[in-house]
């Protein structure tokens, strides 16, 4: 069997990107384009005019088992792992190979996806002190998030200069929402209510394209429960609400 990779090359943040080809042959039916674009060879390269000099193609892998997420790229133009996505899945001959978009480029398909994790800074999503642990349940549906960061790229809401997070924040923030007790929760509900109630359109394209399947509308049920709705419910007994006016 053989495969034609069209893979975009882009040799720094700053330079045009363009377009190489590779003949991949294989045998086993279960090779992955992870494993595909590691053994990249020149000879395996389908000479075109103007051929930029041979180097391997850059791309982030760690585990190659679905759990680190580094490896998330644009495959014919859908969001997936590449540890994840086999060859012989794909029925046309060329397969094409891209970096995600809605980050920075660094080189070949390497993206800058450290916003993720700044945005989780700025939300505080960490307990201080003894939190009496509540929620476990959801809190572990919430942590086997792997940051991959795939259900930004499908989500029409989430761009990277703005307040909306996305599901991969999301994910740190129902965690937090799940375990700390509801007198501690005030900060951590205000962080909700702008970075993801405030953004969300629920139209739940992150579900279907999340390679690990977490369950993001129960996330969304559970964290809007903790985060929004107690509280309208007392301002709606009280006049007073929290996460408005300084909270
Ligand atoms: S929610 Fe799913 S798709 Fe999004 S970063 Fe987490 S694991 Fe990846
Ligand atoms: S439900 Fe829709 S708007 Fe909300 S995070 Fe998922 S893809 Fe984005
Ligand atoms: S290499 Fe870890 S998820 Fe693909």
């Amino acid at each position: 069997m053989e495969k034609t990779l069209r893979i975009r090359r882009q040799e720094n943040p700053f330079a045009s990107p363009y377009f190489e080809e590779y003949r991949v042959p294989f045998e086993d039916k279960n090779m992955t384009i992870a494993v595909a674009l590691l053994n990249l060879t020149e000879d395996q390269r389908i000479k075109v005019e103007g051929t930029h000099p041979f180097r391997p193609v850059a791309f982030d892998h760690s585990c190659h088992q679905k759990r680190c997420g580094a490896c998330a790229i644009v495959i014919n133009d859908h969001p997936a792992l590449a540890c994840d996505t086999r060859l012989s899945s794909f029925s046309g001959d060329v397969i094409k190979i891209e970096p995600l978009k809605k980050f920075p480029i660094i080189l070949d398909l390497l993206c800058d996806r450290s916003s993720i994790f700044e945005r989780m800074k700025e939300l505080d999503v960490w307990i201080e002190g003894d939190s009496g642990l509540q929620g476990e349940e959801i809190s572990y549906e919430a942590t086997r998030c792997i940051k991959c960061g795939l259900c930004l790229e499908v989500c029409p809401n989430f761009y990277r200069e703005g307040a909306f997070g996305g599901m991969a924040a999301m994910a740190e923030q129902a965690a937090l929402l799940a375990k700390i007790p509801p007198e501690q929760r005030k900060k951590a509900a205000k962080n909700y209510k702008r970075s993801v109630f405030d953004g969300c359109g629920k139209s739940l394209a992150c579900r279907d394209i999340c390679p690990v399947k977490l369950d993001i509308e129960e996330l969304l049920v559970r964290s809007n429960a903790a985060a929004i709705w107690k509280r309208w419910l007392k301002y709606q007994e009280t006049g007073v609400i929290g996460f408005c006016k300084g909270g």
